[in-house]
């Protein structure tokens, strides 16, 4: 049922990489998923179509400004959750997404460039809420971040939001080479081996708080009130 959208206009930020973790982490837990991939590069879509991709997750592509309503629809029919992967820039079907999601995740790498992007798409939300007459919960979600230090940049965004007043998901997903793995051998983060791929368990386990922090935003959603 609930509709999570990912978007930021800045390409490269990590929408497509966390909306296939949400999926995921989702999917190993037994709910069944529906993917709208609305990126161009269909990633996702690719990476179905290597083994290993659970029977409860399912894909829908080929999606357009003209249907994305309708699929994102049809979907939350069926699915227990909609993740929607949306393309790398400001547009109208962008804004259809926005304006059907239950919670936005706008991911954000520590640079300032990134944080303009999500400026920008937060505006698009606010637009939005304002158009439907709704609230839309939002979260700043920190992508590739390091595992070791927390840089200067990352530290300036995350001042900069909290100033702002906008939520930011405490998990951060950690920049990991598990994550552009799965991309390549197709399956789940626990489909993956230490032989494969180095810090695997520290990646499922970041993978596992980000889903758990986006299931709690979500609860929080659903309790609140819904008028603008
Ligand atoms: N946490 C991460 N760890 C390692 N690599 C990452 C991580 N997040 C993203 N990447 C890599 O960075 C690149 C861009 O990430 P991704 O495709 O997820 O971004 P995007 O926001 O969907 O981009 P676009 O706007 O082009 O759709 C990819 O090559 C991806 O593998
Ligand atoms: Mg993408």
């Amino acid at each position: 049922m609930p509709i999570i959208s990912f978007a930021n206009p800045k390409g490269g930020a990590g929408k497509t990489t966390s909306a296939l973790l949400l999926a995921g982490e989702l999917a190993a837990k037994g709910a069944r998923v529906t993917i709208i991939d609305a990126d161009p590069e269909r990633w996702i879509s690719q990476w179905a179509k290597l083994p290993g991709k659970p029977a409860t997750i399912d894909i829908i592509a080929d999606v357009s400004e003209d249907t994305i309503v309708d699929h994102i629809e049809s979907a939350a029919k069926k699915a227990q959750f909609v993740i929607v992967d949306l393309e790398g820039t400001a547009s109208l079907m962008v804004a259809n997404a926005i304006g059907m999601s239950d919670l936005v995740l706008i991911p954000t790498q520590g640079a300032s460039m990134d944080a303009k992007g999500a400026a920008k798409t937060i505006k698009l939300i606010r637009n939005q809420e304002r158009m439907a007459r709704r609230t839309i919960a939002h979260s700043v979600l920190l992508t590739r971040t390091s595992a070791a230090v927390a840089s200067r940049a990352l530290r300036n965004v995350r001042d900069q939001l909290d100033k702002a007043g906008i939520d930011v998901l405490t998990t951060s997903i950690v920049e990991r080479a598990a994550y552009r793995d799965i991309f390549d051998y197709g399956g789940l983060l626990s489909d993956l081996t230490p032989d494969q791929v180095s810090n695997v368990e520290k990646a499922r386990e970041n993978a596992r708080a980000f889903a758990g922090e986006v299931i709690g935003r979500l609860k929080s959603a659903a309790a609140a009130p819904k008028v603008a």
